[in-house]
């Protein structure tokens, strides 16, 4: 063995033999909804873990054990933050007292629908920077196949490292699904697939630190793909539901029903339900990475363009549905009081990122509809330049027509029915529920 290979050997050994003792000093870069849950797993495992971000509220607030993030109780932070087990700052010069990163930055799409890479970048530029030997780099924001080997990788490696020998790069695609209470950070599977061989190995043994199952893969290019394929299948699969809403509407027939019936098949079929449209920071964004690369390689992602389309159309579709039910009431759009119930963009969350309600409440409000909302998880928002703040769910008793767009558990849909005079449901939240004010999607 040359005395080179010697050296890489050891590399690896000492940051395995950190890893394994608990002594690796772990850091997240971007603490938001993905970060954050993380950063507390790590600090959990026995990890003392730094959080980096560029958000100084977020910073002041982990430091103040006081979480912004639904799934994480700050009974749960705070202790962490008191032993010293976590901590934030912005101060990226943290990075040469870390051994390991884990990436979760936002990547959004451009207005045009190309990958928005520049959160990668900044942070990366800013890792470089202090960057050293015996680091292990993981990037887990969502984005297109190649983007570790061929965006990150040469930002770390500038400084003449070498990937597999000097340092160790992978990707793990998040899956974490806030407000899930059955699957969270810990017990999701987690996905790993490094630059060389050695990378996934020494990702494979962090993660299991801290996390119940690790799937290791051969390439970052599988692992970033993985993602992409889970994210694009619920994508379709819920624009072949939204697809089926509209034919069965056309036809008369109740498409809940039709699911529910149809998902009775033990074998070959799994249930998607249709609704007002998708929302969030994954389902309507991601596919769109993948058709943009597949693109450059000559190849046109149908799917993924029919399914958008077709889901894009749901929030016309529902206004479309209110302003039906409203002129069958005898009741213009015009003028009509509508109260919109849940406005993140699920059940059970504050996240309003793309949330389809946004859209279904400023296309009636440009019909000159007086919309108001109710949503006990978004106290107040922002439409086109309009303050508005939640109203109690005794204000349905007021309003012309009030649409279910998001089936918070929260909301008391017995006393909604008894107040609300019309209800356009797009969620089948009153399931079961017979009443001939009850207009269903
Ligand atoms: N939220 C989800 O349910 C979810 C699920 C799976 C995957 N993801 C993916 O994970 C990634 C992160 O998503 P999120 O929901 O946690 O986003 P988020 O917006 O909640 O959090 C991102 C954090 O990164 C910080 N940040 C931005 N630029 C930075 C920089 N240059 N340096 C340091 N910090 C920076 C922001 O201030 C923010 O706190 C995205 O790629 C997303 O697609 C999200």
């Amino acid at each position: 063995m040359l005395e080179t290979d010697v050296l890489h050997a050891a590399t690896a050994a000492i940051l395995e033999e950190k890893i394994r003792s608990r002594r690796a000093r772990v850091g997240i870069v971007g603490l938001g909804y993905v970060g954050l849950p993380l950063a507390v797993e790590f600090a959990r495992a026995g990890f003392t873990v730094t959080g980096i971000d560029i958000c100084e509220e977020k910073i002041r607030r982990v430091n103040a054990g006081d979480s912004y993030v639904g799934d994480i109780p700050s009974s749960t932070l705070a202790p962490l933050v008191e032993s010293g087990k976590l901590r934030a700052t912005s101060d990226f010069s943290a990075v040469l007292e870390l051994d390991t990163i884990n990436i979760c930055v936002p990547t959004p799409l451009r207005k045009t629908k190309d990958p928005d890479m520049s959160y990668i970048v900044s942070s990366c530029q800013e890792i470089a920077r202090h960057f050293h030997a015996g680091m292990l780099v993981i990037l887990e924001s969502t984005t297109y196949p190649g983007t570790t080997d061929e965006l990150v990788l040469p930002m770390l490696a500038k400084g003449g490292l070498q990937v597999g020998r000097d340092f160790f790069l992978c990707f793990s695609p998040e899956r974490v699904d806030p407000g899930n209470p059955r699957y969270q950070t810990a017990n999701i599977p987690k996905v790993v697939g490094g630059s060389t061989a050695a990378c996934t190995e020494i990702g494979r043994l962090f993660y299991s630190q801290a996390l119940e199952t690790v799937v290791p893969v051969s390439s970052t290019q599988v692992a970033e793909m993985v993602k992409l394929l889970e994210n694009t299948f619920r994508m379709i699969n819920i624009g072949l539901a939204n697809e089926m809403a509209l034919m069965c509407g056309r036809i008369g027939v109740d498409v809940w029903e039709v699911i529910d019936a149809a998902a009775t098949k033990p074998f070959g079929f799994m249930p998607f339900y249709p609704g007002p449209g998708l929302g969030g920071h994954c389902i309507p964004i991601d596919p769109f990475y993948l058709s943009w690369k597949t693109k450059q390689a000559g190849i046109e992602a149908r799917f993924i363009e029919l399914a958008g389309y077709i889901n894009g159309q749901m929030p016309h579709f529902v206004m479309e549905k209110v302003q039906d039910a409203l002129n069958d009431a005898g009741k213009p759009v015009k003028g009509s009081r509508i109260l919109v119930m849940g406005v993140s963009y699920k059940r059970n969350i504050d996240d309003m990122r793309e949330s389809p309600a946004l859209d279904v409440m400023l296309l009636l409000q440009r019909r000159g509809g007086v919309v108001s909302y109710c949503d006990p998880h978004v106290p107040a928002l922002n439409l086109e330049g309009l303050h508005l703040e939640s109203a109690p769910l005794e204000s349905a008793a007021a309003a012309d027509c009030v649409v279910i767009v998001t089936d918070h558990k929260a909301f008391d849909y017995k006393l909604l029915v008894e107040k609300a005079p019309l209800i356009v449901d797009t969620r089948n939240a009153l399931k079961g529920v017979v009443s001939a004010k009850i207009v269903r999607l």
